[in-house]
């Protein structure tokens, strides 16, 4: 199984929006492979859930603590887990994201979303040791600022060239437990998001190749 931690200390940059919209571009590729994971029941993310009318991909509310213990069953079952956090200090998370295949950092272009970043997100992320993506969100295009924060956030790591822009689609179909995947599949949202699935599919495969190259050296 495949975990991918969607984290930013900060909050309203759109994490649980683009954890939702991944997993289910997930489920659309590989039906019942797909878990979403939240340690909150009280958060956006379960609100969303509990609205759905379809019962895929499956939640599971797991508090921190007892993630270790639980994460055998869910590789047991699912294909790939989407974890999405609160905005609270990232430490609390160290453990899982020691876990993870891939972390994925949403911000919104504004220098002072990349500066709380760089103090609250970056050194935890940093200290796992996982490897790490950043994806532009609620963004404008053909903005100073996108074009900034991009260049800000390059000098860090990796930055997604598929950017979740700003539209009141992600915002209404999460009113209805839905997704713009689901609302308008043909839509430009729904490009965005299948493209960015794309990206994060492509970190994860690399990795595994990575390491199935560097155990087949160690065998020779
Ligand atoms: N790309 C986007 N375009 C428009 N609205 C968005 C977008 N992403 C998130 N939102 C809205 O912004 C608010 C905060 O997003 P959310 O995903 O809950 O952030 P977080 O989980 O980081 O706190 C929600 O009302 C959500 O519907
Ligand atoms: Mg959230």
């Amino acid at each position: 199984m495949k975990t991918i931690v969607i984290l930013n200390s900060k909050g309203g940059v759109g994490k649980s929006n683009i954890t939702r919209h991944l997993a289910v571009a997930a489920e659309q590729e590989s039906p019942g492979m797909v878990v979403l994971c939240d340690t909150d029941p009280q958060s956006s993310l379960a609100d969303w859930w509990n609205a759905r009318t379809s019962e895929t991909p499956p939640l599971a509310v797991i508090g921190v603590a007892e993630f270790a213990d639980k994460q055998p069953v869910l590789a047991s079952r699912f294909q790939y887990l989407f974890f999405d956090t609160a905005a609270a200090d990232a430490k609390q998370y160290g453990d899982i994201l020691k876990s993870a295949d891939l972390i994925v950092i949403p911000v919104v272009p504004s220098p002072d979303d990349v500066r709380s970043l760089n103090r609250l997100t970056l050194p935890v992320v940093k200290e796992s040791g996982r490897p790490f993506i950043f994806v532009l969100s609620k963004a404008r295009l053909a903005t100073q600022l996108l074009v900034s924060t991009m260049a800000a956030l390059s000098e860090h790591g990796t930055v997604c060239q598929t950017i979740v822009q700003q539209r009141e689609g992600y915002a209404k179909a999460a009113f209805a437990g839905s997704t713009l995947l689901e609302d308008e599949p043909s839509g430009k949202g729904a490009e965005e998001i299948r493209e960015l699935w794309n990206f994060v599919k492509s970190r994860i495969d690399e990795k595994t190749i990575s390491a199935k190259k560097l155990k087949g050296m160690l065998h020779v």
